[in-house]
């Protein structure tokens, strides 16, 4: 996908479609295309590009942190689960409830389980499934959910079909905010503050816009402070962190030796160890609650074969150390990014003068870890500039903006892989640092329009993609 091919779909599907459906379809279809229509005109229309980047791009954009899809590991790993299991029925052939139950399901579940030093385990068929489950499910009636603004849009899906009545969330990554609204339960819910009911928190280890990591410990700190009987608990997505944190990859939880004091630990497969599906890593109370009132669990097929060999594929690929060394070299490639970037003579003016800002690389050397997202901003009319240079220059990354971040808040979000290269990273920030320069001397020019050679490049592919229609 270039970035003409991008644009040439992007304002299209921005158009308004409604008036030129007058008489010519149905008015089911109609109907729809209204509502379409109001998204067309907030210029926020979602669309589904084809994955077909130039097989020379550089990847700082895919969610494949190890490298395992690319690399074929995974493959591997998968193809030697089915070599060890000849005989395998592609599908569970029901419900868990029903015939969907096997040997071969229950033995994933205690191999994530031991790996993940939990009591039990349940596979779901997504990250996305599972939080709706864990959410739709184990909150009951007078219990309460505080959640980080930023937290996910499926943990938001699960909160809709929740019995609990109070649902308020508290600012993200902030403590104090946390602690302010915890009082406040206390305060007004008295039968959570008698201990009859709980308060269920719902954050995520990393926040993939923002690549910053939850203060974990210091919320579960006040979340003990507040309400010492144990009827505050956390439950924590590590759809970003799994496989990529904590020893050989137990995520985030682990990392910070927190495991006891996690209630829930929610773990996708669809990212770092490139299969689907995810599960609940959780006590047997709730594992049964769960398997008792998660409707989408219940009521839906099983996972299939495949889909769990793939995953166990991919705990073996960790219990035996294997991605330890992807790991640490998604450390150093992030790292070398921060180095090299740094180090560049335009950088420290572009920061100064707000043409970039990079968050999270502010104060590398003297973290303990460094995240694998990185987000650029720049002057939000600038974002799709930035874009069109760094695809210009074979670099594979999207720009991410409304509705997905906050208006005022797009940004272009770096992904760092254990595949990616020193000199890849290096082309990264120098490029970066290019156009920031170009920017740099566009604005000292004081000319009008302030639109840098990519851009120009793009729109001049664009006017005549349009013209070839
Ligand atoms: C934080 C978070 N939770 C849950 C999900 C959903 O996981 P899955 O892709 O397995 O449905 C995602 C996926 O993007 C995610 O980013």
């Amino acid at each position: 996908m270039t970035t003409a091919t991008l644009l040439a779909q992007w304002f299209p599907i921005h158009k308004p479609k409604g008036p030129t459906f007058k008489n010519t379809t149905t008015r089911f279809d109609r109907n729809l295309e209204e509502t379409l229509d109001v998204r067309r005109s907030d210029k926020a229309v979602f669309t589904m590009h084809r994955n077909e980047p130039h097989p020379e791009s550089l990847d700082f954009s895919t969610l494949d942190f190890l490298h395992l899809s690319k690399s074929g590991l995974i493959r591997t790993a998968f193809l030697q689960e089915l070599a060890a299991n000849p005989d395998f029925e592609l599908s569970a052939g029901g419900s868990r409830l029903l015939n969907g139950n096997n040997p071969y399901t229950e033995a994933a579940e205690r191999q994530i389980a031991e790996f993940h030093n939990g009591e039990t385990a349940l596979l779901f068929h997504s990250g996305f499934e599972a939080n709706v489950a864990i959410m739709g499910s184990v909150p009951r009636p007078g219990d309460a959910i505080l959640y980080d603004e930023y937290i996910h849009a499926s943990t938001h899906e699960g909160m809709q079909i929740s019995k609990a009545i109070y649902k308020k969330s508290f600012k993200h990554n902030d403590v104090e905010s946390f602690r302010e609204k915890l009082l406040e339960i206390k305060e007004t819910e008295k039968i959570i503050r008698d201990g009859k009911r709980s308060v269920i928190v719902a954050l995520e280890s990393m926040y993939s816009m923002d690549g910053d990591v939850s203060p974990l410990k210091e919320l579960i700190q006040v979340g003990q402070e507040v309400f010492p009987d144990g009827n505050c608990q956390f439950l924590v997505d590590e759809a970003h962190t799994t496989g990529v944190y904590g020893n050989q990859g137990r995520g985030y939880v682990n990392q910070l030796g927190l495991e006891k004091d996690v209630a829930i630990r929610m773990h996708t497969y669809g990212k770092a160890l490139a299969c689907t599906g995810a599960a609940v890593v959780c006590s047997n109370t709730v594992r049964e609650t769960l398997v008792n009132n998660a409707r989408c669990f219940i009521y839906s097929t099983a996972p299939s074969f495949p889909m769990i060999a793939a995953i166990r594929g991919g705990y073996k690929l960790m219990q035996s150390g294997e991605t330890q060394a992807l790991q640490d070299k998604i450390q150093h490639v992030v790292k070398h990014f921060a180095q090299t970037i740094e180090s560049n003579d335009t950088y420290e003016e572009a920061v100064d003068e707000g043409i970039l800002s990079i968050p999270n690389i502010e104060g590398w050397e003297s973290k303990p870890f460094v995240t694998h997202v990185v987000p650029v901003m720049t002057r939000q009319r600038y974002t799709l500039f930035l874009c069109y240079h760094l695809q210009l220059a074979g670099i594979n990354c999207f720009p991410i903006d409304y509705p997905v971040v906050p208006k005022g808040f797009s940004r272009i979000r770096i992904v760092f892989h254990a595949g990616n290269t020193d000199e890849e990273v290096e082309a990264l920030a120098n490029s970066i640092c290019e156009w920031a320069q170009e920017m740099l001397d566009l604005e000292a020019s004081g000319k009008g329009a302030k639109v840098p050679r990519a851009a120009r490049q793009v729109h001049a592919a664009q006017e005549a993609a349009i013209e070839a229609r």
